[in-house]
């Protein structure tokens, strides 16, 4: 019912662009709906109640629109919002929590996993809740970063500043010893050069868009019947400035985004 509809992605701005692009690689046929909440940016810093009602009306929308698999590309929804989208909503809504702790646990060689994210995420303890599900031996890390997200939606992931933010947040994970690192904020993958010159080769760095874009795969293509291809439809939708968003999304993805539209929930 839901294989072949356009996939829905949603997050609080450019960040869930870091999603859209391993869905182009890994499903290159699949149409997508974006939305970027660029309005209400960071979403970091909001309490429960209110992430809770922007998901619900980002989600109402996209279906809408017609999207078919939600992607809810936001690990600071996904940590307190996605069990009210998915008891509301028949259409299947994957979150990025799950999805990052089991590629964690795949690679981990010492069970001490380290995972850098928003307050909100932090603060839900939603990835060792998540991982606690499947070996309760592994032991969760999590550290803030509340720098990082208004960095990326300004374009701005190789600059000194971006280094020292870096800097000052991984050096107090490495402290515990961590031998893999999950990067909880779909802001972050644009960060990685930094992110990756303070941790070293030692530590394994999970993106957590992989795992979950394999999951949506599995639903857009449940029958394993190729699709019929016509043209392939990318739309964007902000709340915010359409403008500041295709210009920063273009520079973080290399790409030039398409028409980028301005809508208000
Ligand atoms: N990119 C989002 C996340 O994965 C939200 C970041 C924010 O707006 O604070 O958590």
């Amino acid at each position: 019912m839901f294989e072949h509809k356009p996939i829905g992605i949603f997050d609080s701005g450019v960040g869930g662009l870091s999603i859209v692009e391993e869905v182009f690689k890994q499903i290159p046929d699949a149409d997508i709906i974006y939305f970027g909440d660029t309005a209400h940016v960071p979403y970091g810093p909001r309490p429960a109640e209110e992430l809770i009602r922007f998901a619900d009306e980002i989600t109402h929308f996209l279906i809408r629109e017609g999207a078919g698999v939600i992607i809810d590309a936001c690990n600071s929804t996904s940590s307190v919002a996605l069990d009210h989208l998915q008891e509301k909503y028949s259409n299947p809504i994957i979150g990025v929590i799950m999805p990052g702790i089991k590629s964690a646990i795949k690679l981990t060689k010492n069970g001490r996993i380290g995972v850098i994210g928003t307050e909100t995420t932090i603060k839900s303890g939603s990835h060792a809740k998540n991982a606690a599900i499947l070996d309760s031996d592994i032991k969760v890390f999590g550290q803030a970063c509340p720098q990082f997200v208004p960095l990326v939606e300004r374009g701005d992931v190789h600059s000194k500043r971006a280094y020292e933010a870096a800097e000052e947040y991984v050096t107090k994970l490495m402290e515990k010893n961590i031998d893999t690192l999950i990067l909880g904020c779909t802001h972050y993958p644009y960060l990685r050069d930094v992110i990756t010159a303070i941790l070293g080769s030692e530590v394994k760095i999970v993106d957590p868009a992989i795992e979950t874009v394999k999951e949506a795969n599995l639903i857009f293509n449940s029958s394993g019947k190729p699709l019929q291809k016509k043209n392939k439809k990318e739309i964007y939708y902000v709340s915010g400035d359409p403008n500041s968003f295709r210009k920063v999304g273009s520079k973080l993805t290399g790409k030039l985004l398409p028409e980028v539209k301005k809508v208000i929930l």
